[in-house]
């Protein structure tokens, strides 16, 4: 979107003059000081101090009880092998997405250090997910083909980049008018609030239910990390477009909030279709009608935080999930290994 540009100029950049989007000649986008969105720089450091790696988990566990004939009822085998299958090619969706999409018309250089942490995040999520298959020695095409081959969770990746295609063919100028940015803010919707905090979402909860069981232990504990990797691109997600709302008033008309509005709840029912294929008739304490809540809830918080008006009032069915993503500290929920991953210098958590 924004060429590398620089010049021979005598004008230093002003703090005051950085925008987000459609920076002009005065900000130089390769200048990260002075740092004018220091949140966004926050969200950097908060992703450095997570750093892991998925061959750092021990897989030994979970491929004896997956070869274990008795191990697990083939509706288990099921909804396992969904979630990695749905996961397997969503995190590569997403990384696409960012680099290709999101990069080219995001040109303040705090927000673009966010962004090529997290595009690394997302090669390791995409590690993680060959690793699981890999370990288990699940059918990689299956795996790998179902975002084609299984409606459910072929209408879920479409329905999230529905825009990204118009951001990726849009010229510099596009951005500069209403409705060029209203179809970029809707594919950041997509990609941070539809894909990140609302479809992740009944993967995370179904896997993380056999952890809570002793079962899947490595898949599970990878998911956690992967989880609260998620739930911060998913905060700086929204941080970021209601700061380009904030500087660009004139996108958030009534007409464009309500179509935001319906695009999330059209995602709320494709998350319940896909739910509904993986688990037609419940386990382990888990059923269609608990996720659904469990989704409704979610999305009344993604409203909240994009400040719209909430939509379900349904209550979390599922209390520990908010524990797992809160914890920081405690030793393993799974009583493998301390969850807390931090490298060198230490993150008050
Ligand atoms: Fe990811
Ligand atoms: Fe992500």
């Amino acid at each position: 979107m924004t060429e590398p540009c620089f010049g021979m100029s005598k004008h230093r950049v002003t703090v005051d003059n950085k925008r987000i989007i459609n920076n002009d000649r005065t900000v130089d986008c390769n200048q990260l000081v002075p740092i004018k969105y220091k949140w966004a720089w926050n969200f950097y450091l908060d992703g450095c101090a997570n750093h892991w790696m998925p061959t750092e988990v021990s897989m030994q566990r979970d491929i004896e009880q997956w070869r274990d004939r008795n191990g697990f009822t083939d509706e288990e085998r099921h909804v396992i092998k969904r979630v990695m299958g749905f996961f397997a090619t969503a995190e590569t969706l997403v990384g696409n997405n960012l680099v290709l999409a999101v990069y080219r018309c995001v040109d303040n250089p705090e927000c673009r250090q966010y962004l090529l942490r997290q595009a690394f995040e997302e090669a390791i999520h995409v590690h993680a997910f060959q690793y699981i298959v890999q370990s288990l020695s699940l059918d990689e095409g299956e795996m790998f083909n179902m975002y084609r081959e299984v409606e459910q969770i072929y209408n879920k990746d479409q329905h999230a980049m529905s825009c990204t295609s118009s951001v990726l063919e849009m010229n510099p100028s596009d951005l500069k008018t209403r409705e060029g940015l209203q179809t970029f803010i809707k594919n950041l919707v997509g990609l941070y609030v539809i894909t990140e905090g609302i479809f992740f979402y009944g993967g995370f909860v179904t896997m993380l239910s056999f952890g809570r069981q002793n079962r899947m232990p490595g898949t599970c504990e990878q998911i956690q990390y992967i989880l609260r990797d998620e739930s911060i691109h998913m905060n700086f997600g929204i941080e970021l477009i209601n700061a380009i709302v904030d500087e660009n008033p004139q996108v958030w008309t009534e007409d464009f909030k309500n179509k935001i509005i319906e695009f999330i709840k059209s995602a709320v029912k494709l998350e319940g279709a896909y739910i509904k294929e993986c688990l037609p008739n419940g386990i382990l304490g888990l059923n269609v009608e608990l996720i659904t809540e469990y989704i409704q809830y979610l999305a009344d918080r993604r409203f909240e935080r994009l400040r719209l008006p909430q939509f379900y009032g349904s209550s979390n069915p599922f209390p520990w999930m908010s524990e797992i993503i809160d914890l920081k500290k405690e030793k393993n929920f799974f009583e493998t290994r301390v969850t807390e991953y931090q490298t060198g210098g230490a993150l008050e958590w």
